[in-house]
């Protein structure tokens, strides 16, 4: 009996110890339904970030063109927006969420790129936190940009969908710090101009297609590219 009191108090302790080092975030509601939950600067937050950490995976692991674009669709499944994801989504209940539980073996399909497991754990936790519509528009810390952090995950979470298995979508492959460094130094403009979603391009060659990555993710990436791909 007291060594249980004694795992219940230690627990306890332990518990409250890694609470004090969440941010509380005051969430922002907008008229369109989004929750702008920003973290001040330098404070992690626990809040999961559907526009920069969710949205992307499903547009580029499952929206690839020929999968489950607007163009595509087969199934009739489009995964590009928030009310599409949340329509295989229920909250709090990732048994009952279909577009969670098809990840795995058979989606994305065989020779497509696949999640890691830590995205596949990312989607599982917004499950959790209630699968809501939040959203971090400037919450990135553009001191850092190698490419060990944030680049590489910056790449795996918006690109590696298309361009993550050699050849890759337009003969771009980014899978490997090497292979990522060589194309970008020998496309510099060209890449700049794609991520940017520059209107000097086809819209067909912005990237990623769907969804612009937010403006101080470019920056890191621009900050990255300036400083010679620093690793
Ligand atoms: C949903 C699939 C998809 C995702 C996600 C994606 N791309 Fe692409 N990308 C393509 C396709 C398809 C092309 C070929 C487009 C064309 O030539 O019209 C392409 C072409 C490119 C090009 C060459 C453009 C040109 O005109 O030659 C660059 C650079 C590029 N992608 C970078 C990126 C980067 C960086 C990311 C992530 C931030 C990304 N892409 C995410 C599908 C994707």
């Amino acid at each position: 009996m007291k060594t249980l009191s004694t795992l219940i108090l230690t627990l306890l302790i332990l518990f409250s110890i890694s609470c004090t080092h969440e941010a509380i975030v005051q969430p922002i509601y907008t008229d369109t339904g989004s929750i702008i939950v920003d973290p001040p600067p330098n404070v992690k937050s626990d809040t999961v970030c559907f526009n920069t950490e969710i949205l992307p995976l499903y547009t580029t692991y499952c929206s690839s063109p020929g999968c489950h674009d607007a163009n595509s669709h087969e199934e009739g499944v489009i995964l590009t927006t928030y009310a599409q994801i949340k329509s295989g989504i229920t909250a709090k209940n990732p048994g009952r969420s279909p577009y969670y539980t098809i990840i795995g073996d058979d989606m994305p399909p065989k020779n497509s790129p696949k999640m890691t497991s830590d995205q596949i754990a990312t989607i599982l936790k917004w499950i959790n936190q209630g699968a809501l519509n939040t959203n971090c528009i400037n919450s990135c810390d553009t001191t850092k940009f190698t490419y060990t952090n944030p680049i590489q995950a910056l790449i795996s979470t918006n690109c590696n969908g298309c361009h993550g298995v050699s050849p890759g979508s337009g003969n771009v492959y980014l899978g490997d710090y090497a292979s990522a460094k060589a194309y970008i130094s020998a496309n510099q403009a060209l890449f700049i101009n794609a991520i940017t979603h520059s209107t000097n391009l086809t819209p067909a060659q912005r990237m990623p297609p769907s969804n612009k990555m937010v403006d101080c993710q470019i920056s890191q990436f621009e900050k990255w590219i300036n400083a010679g791909y620093p690793q």
